[in-house]
């Protein structure tokens, strides 16, 4: 398959066209400033012929996204527009990346495909907007919902904890009341090329198995990384932060089960195997 993957160069992108690579796919990578999702005209040029694109292009900064929630709106919402009429218009497959943060978390139930939206934050409420242009575009399409991810090659909490580990730091105050399901890049990554086989079109959840709060996913690293480690539980009061976080972030995955006759590995597997691939075990 011919497949363009906008945001190549983000956390998700990279690996994404390394493992549709791997998959024997043609793949096109596209990324700032050869693409810029904002820019009719740019999407039009940089477009490639193509059987599929993925969307990992976003404006993913939550914190700063309350300040600068225009600039989060003109990416993630209208962007995810611009590119879906595109697609839509060529009779081009998407599969557009989106949120747990589209939830409010209030519940203790995992969070249903059908489950009513209501973001906390002006991230969330973005990629809501951009969810909802996706499906006006009415061009065949995917609304791939993931959460927390962690991988290579970008910023996220399993380098921040093992860097600090490493660093010698034994001390750790971890919030304990948001619960989500930390999912690896790569095994992220693999899920959405399955997605791409399943040939079918709406909204899906997708990711890790299990789910864990951020404290224990603190203490599973600093027990492969620095035994000794001290990690404390607080609640999110003692982090306070300019973006209101979901309490339980968890999604059911039984949609995603269905169309690819297949679950993504556990939270742990993908720990074990990302700190293998950073060489910190
Ligand atoms: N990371 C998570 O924990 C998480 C959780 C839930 C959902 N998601 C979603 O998953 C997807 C991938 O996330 P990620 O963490 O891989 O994101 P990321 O690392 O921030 O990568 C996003 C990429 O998009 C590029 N980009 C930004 N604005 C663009 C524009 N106008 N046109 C074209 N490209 C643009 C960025 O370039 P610059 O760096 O130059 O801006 C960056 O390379 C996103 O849709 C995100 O909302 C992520």
């Amino acid at each position: 398959m011919k497949l363009t993957v906008i945001g190549a160069n983000g956390m998700l992108g990279r690996d994404l066209v390394a493992a549709a690579q791997e998959a024997g796919h043609t793949v096109h990578g596209l990324d700032l400033p050869a693409i810029d999702i904002t820019d009719p005209a740019s999407v039009e040029r940089a477009l490639p012929e193509t059987d599929a694109v993925v969307n990992c292009a976003a404006y993913t900064q939550v914190d700063k996204a309350e300040e600068e929630r225009d600039l989060a709106f003109r990416i993630n919402a209208d962007g995810a527009g611009i590119l879906a009429r595109a697609c839509a218009s060529r009779g081009v497959r998407l599969l557009h990346l989106s949120t747990d943060y589209v939830f409010s978390g209030e519940s203790d139930q995992p969070w249903r495909e059908e489950d009513e939206p209501a973001p906390l934050n002006a991230y969330g409420a973005s990629k809501l907007a951009g969810e909802q242009q996706v499906h006006e575009a009415r061009g065949p399409s995917v609304v791939v919902r993931v959460e927390s991810l962690f991988g290579k090659n970008g910023k996220n909490f399993v380098r921040t904890i093992a860097t600090r580990l490493l660093d010698g730091q034994r001390e750790f105050r971890v919030v304990a009341d948001q619960i989500s399901s930390p999912t690896y890049t790569r095994h992220a990554a693999a899920g959405l090329l399955r997605l791409l086989e399943s040939g079918q079109n709406g909204t899906v959840h997708m990711t890790a198995s299990g789910h864990c709060s951020w404290f224990e996913f603190a203490r599973a690293i600093a027990d492969r990384l620095a035994p000794d480690a001290v990690v404390e539980p607080v609640p999110s009061e003692a982090y306070p932060l300019p973006a209101r976080r979901p309490r339980f972030s968890v999604l059911y995955n039984a949609r995603f089960e269905a169309w690819t006759g297949t679950r993504l590995p556990s939270w742990r597997e993908g720990l074990d195997n990302y700190l293998k691939e950073e060489g910190w075990v």
